[in-house]
């Protein structure tokens, strides 16, 4: 199984490697052998036997670990974003819907769950490429979802050439908008969810009864100031939960990051029942 994962990723590189450049030296890279990308510099990156490659120049420690990300699995599989695919999706069959082929980056792609539904739910020829800097989550998605190119690498330094890309998804991940308006082809749209204030609002009671430090940041305005033709969406539902799934939420938020066993035990105990799910989706065309 192995062996025919990393065969389908190989000839999938192979097929687009076009798309890609040295994160160290930003020479074009080639696929030798089935088994290495090759920059004419002479840089070398192994391609996986789970069918994914390392462009990360350095190994980064992470606290997204594969414990977090078995839990997103879980809780993505019970449809608990599914109104938001559904959203993604037809933005950009409204927006590309006429282009036979998109190209379609995942800057922080986690596990992959969202770029295979985004790229199931348009249909047609789809090229998806998923990037994350956590090594557990590129793990999890090239064993789940064989057929996508899946890639450890920075978002902030993309191992991308220029004006690759139609579409760039960056879902409650961090932004680097120097880099995304590099990577677009003229017309291409970025599509970043950000999470609102009611998010999880019952666990976040629940941890930090009220008292939760509170980050000024205004992503809406920081995405307005770097694209045009901008749309914000937001979309707020109510979600219902049984018990394993509380527990796959707890263990899959940051939220719960340094939280003490106690408090975990308490929101476990909870019986919560139905979580409150506040996102914004904002979208937006590449400045020309
Ligand atoms: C809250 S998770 C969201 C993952 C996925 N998009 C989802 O919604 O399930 C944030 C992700 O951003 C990734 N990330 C953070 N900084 C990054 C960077 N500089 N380059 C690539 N990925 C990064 C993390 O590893 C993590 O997987
Ligand atoms: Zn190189």
């Amino acid at each position: 199984m192995a062996v025919l994962k990393k065969m389908i990723a190989a000839e999938l590189l192979e097929a687009n490697e076009g798309l890609f450049r040295c994160p160290i030296c930003i020479a074009d890279m080639t696929l030798r052998d089935k088994a290495q990308f090759v920059c004419q510099a002479g840089h070398s990156f192994d391609l996986a036997k789970q069918g994914y490659v390392n462009l990360a120049p350095q190994a980064h420690a992470t606290k997204y670990d594969k414990e977090l990300f078995t839990a997103r699995s879980h809780v993505m599989a019970s449809g608990f974003f599914d109104s938001v695919v559904d959203f993604i999706a037809k933005a950009i069959q409204e927006r590309l819907g006429d282009k036979n082929k998109l190209t379609i980056l995942d800057a922080g792609c986690g596990e992959g769950t969202h770029l295979m539904n985004v790229l199931g739910a348009l249909g047609g020829e789809r090229v998806g490429v998923g990037i994350d800097l956590a090594k557990e989550g590129i793990v999890a998605a090239a064993k789940a979802y064989p057929g996508t190119i899946w890639t450890v690498a920075d978002l902030a330094n993309c191992p991308f050439r220029d004006a690759g890309f139609d579409v760039i998804l960056n879902i409650l991940s961090p932004a680097n908008y120097a880099e995304f308006t590099r990577l677009l082809r003229s017309g291409g749209w970025i599509v970043k969810v950000v999470p609102e204030k009611q998010y999880l609002q019952e666990l976040r009671e629940i941890f930090y009864a009220g008292k939760e430090a509170k980050e000024e940041t205004d992503p809406v305005g920081r995405f307005s100031e770097q694209v045009s033709d901008v749309h914000v969406e937001h979309i707020t539902y109510p979600f219902e939960l049984d018990r394993g799934l509380l527990a796959s939420l707890i263990r899959m938020t940051p939220l719960t990051w340094g939280a003490d066993e106690e408090k975990v035990a308490e929101a476990l105990q909870s019986g919560l029942s139905s979580i409150t799910i506040d996102y914004k989706v904002l979208i937006g065309q590449r400045a020309e």
